[in-house]
């Protein structure tokens, strides 16, 4: 039987990356690496990601330091990586002090996870353990590469104090967002010409100012860096890392899309959202997922869940409240539908309360579009299986994400303005965009430049293509 998973990325399972382009006297055992994820998911799972890459495509040892907590996170939500690879990663666990574990305040207007703001205190004193753990490897092995979130850059902070490590971040978001961002530090203009720049959303509303504190404490490490590492592809964003290199004097290395290349040996092949979509018509459903770090009001449940069912287009609906810092405590909240919704609904939609394979639905060929929040993860996974967007940008780089995904890409629709973003998004407005998207012309020509840029992006992690070369640039540089 023909399977439609591995139909829709028989390009990937064939391009399972490798270090063959690499000489070999430069893959050396001595050379160890070490991930330290910022503690959140949507972090923890492209260091992981990026951890099985690295080790099972040039055979390197890779550690994965952080909080046992978050640790044992990262691997129980691991969708669509081979347990084989996950077996080879060497996972450090460091005690972190208790810290509240507060549910997300779902009526807030302002979308940003501050529920968290414990943990992050609490991750603060990773530094100790970590300059322990640093000093202890470096002692033994030649080189140490610490690769780190943004965010951990404090933490991290005595990489500086050893002779032979080194760091580089691992950026979690956009280089659109990245290079916006760095020009409004240091005063510049951003060059993108008269016409996008008006469309440009704003930062005002994206980051409350905890996180800005936040930021700005960690900022002074950032510089110990040697380097940067992006989750995207020149052909998603060459524009904005040509312009990212005129403002940042480091080395950059765009390896993006991270993908568990193998999609063809997933675990979760009997996952309910997978034998769905395995009866539904090619490119018919609208995959609904907001991620982990937003949580509706009841009322906005009851707007979409009523402009889903009046647009009668066929859908999946992943929801779930935003994770607790230490996502493992405390009961999730039963949300409120529509009465009798699911089973009215039962013919042409599914509502799924667990963590969903996210990757695999995508890549599903019944999936046609994707109703996202826009983080970076989400956008890079939608684009690289060719699915567009209907755009819903709640906080932090998303707006940005969503700006690149309709206005530069154009592969895909806004659902509601940032300008708007307290505002009530009406069962009446999704009703149309779920239309425009899955059943009008402008919705398949939209579909149809996905699919071609998911291509060109899947080409560009093959041996020759740009993601490749540089993954085994930096692959080289690192071992050299
Ligand atoms: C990197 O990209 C992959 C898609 O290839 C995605 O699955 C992963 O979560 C991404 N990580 C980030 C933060 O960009
Ligand atoms: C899939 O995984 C199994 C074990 O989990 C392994 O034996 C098999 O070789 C893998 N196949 C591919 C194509 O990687
Ligand atoms: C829904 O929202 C849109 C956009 O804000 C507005 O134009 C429209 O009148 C609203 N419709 C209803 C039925 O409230």
């Amino acid at each position: 039987m023909e399977d439609p998973i591995e139909t829709r990325n028989s390009n990937l399972s064939t391009s399972m990356r490798s270090y063959e382009n690499l000489p070999n006297h430069q893959l050396d055992d001595e050379v160890v690496i070490v991930m330290v994820p910022f503690l959140a998911q949507g972090h923890l799972n492209q260091l992981l990601q990026l951890s099985c890459l690295i080790s099972s495509s040039y055979d390197l040892p890779v550690y994965y330091v952080g909080s046992a907590t978050h640790n044992r996170q990262a691997l129980l939500r691991a969708n669509a990586l081979n347990p084989l690879d996950i077996a080879k990663i060497h996972f450090h666990d460091i005690p972190l002090p208790e810290f509240d574990s507060p549910p997300p305040d779902f009526n807030a207007l302002n979308k940003f996870p501050l529920h968290h703001q414990p943990l992050w205190d609490a991750s603060l004193h990773l530094r100790e353990p970590i300059a322990t753990f640093l000093r202890d490897i470096s002692s033994k092995s030649r080189r140490v590469i610490v690769v780190h979130d943004s965010l951990m850059s404090y933490i991290v902070q005595d990489v500086s104090s050893l002779p032979n490590a080194e760091s580089y971040i691992f950026n979690c978001i956009s280089v659109i967002t990245l290079y916006c961002s760095l020009c409004l530090f240091s005063g510049k203009s951003i060059q993108l010409g008269e016409e996008l720049l008006k469309k440009l959303p704003p930062l005002e509303g994206a980051l409350p100012d905890e996180v800005k504190n936040f930021m700005d404490f960690q900022s002074p490490y950032m510089d110990i860096k040697s380097g940067d590492i992006h989750n995207t592809s020149k052909v998603i964003e060459g524009e904005f890392l040509d312009l990212l290199a005129q403002v940042e004097s480091k080395q950059q290395w765009a390896i993006g899309p991270i993908l568990p290349t193998k999609l063809n040996n997933i675990s979760n092949r009997n996952n309910i959202c997978l034998e769905w979509l395995n009866k539904q018509p090619p490119r018919s459903v609208l995959y609904i997922s907001f991620g982990t770090s937003t949580t509706f009001s009841d009322r906005e449940v009851m707007e979409l869940a009523m402009g889903l069912k009046q647009s009668k287009q066929k859908f999946i609906w992943v929801l779930r409240e935003a994770d607790r810092g230490d996502a493992s405590t405390g009961e999730a909240r039963r949300f409120e539908l529509p009465e009798r919704f699911e089973e009215r609904v039962k013919e042409v939609g599914l509502v799924v309360r667990e963590w969903a394979p996210q990757p695999e639905i995508l890549a599903h060929s019944s999936t046609g579009g994707f109703m996202s929040h826009c983080g970076w993860n989400s956008c890079i996974e939608s684009i690289t299986m060719g699915v567009p967007i209907a755009a819903w940008p709640m906080h932090s780089d998303q707006p940005r994400n969503g700006f690149l995904v309709t206005e530069i890409l154009k592969i895909g629709l806004t659902v509601r303005e940032w300008e708007k973003r307290e505002e009530l998004v009406n069962a009446s407005t999704i009703e149309k965009v779920v239309r425009k998207l899955m059943a009008s012309e402008e919705g398949d020509a939209i579909r149809k430049r996905s699919e071609e840029l998911g291509e060109a992006v899947r080409h560009s992690t093959e041996k020759g293509g740009s993601s490749q070369i540089e993954l085994d640039s930096f692959i080289a540089h690192i071992t050299r």
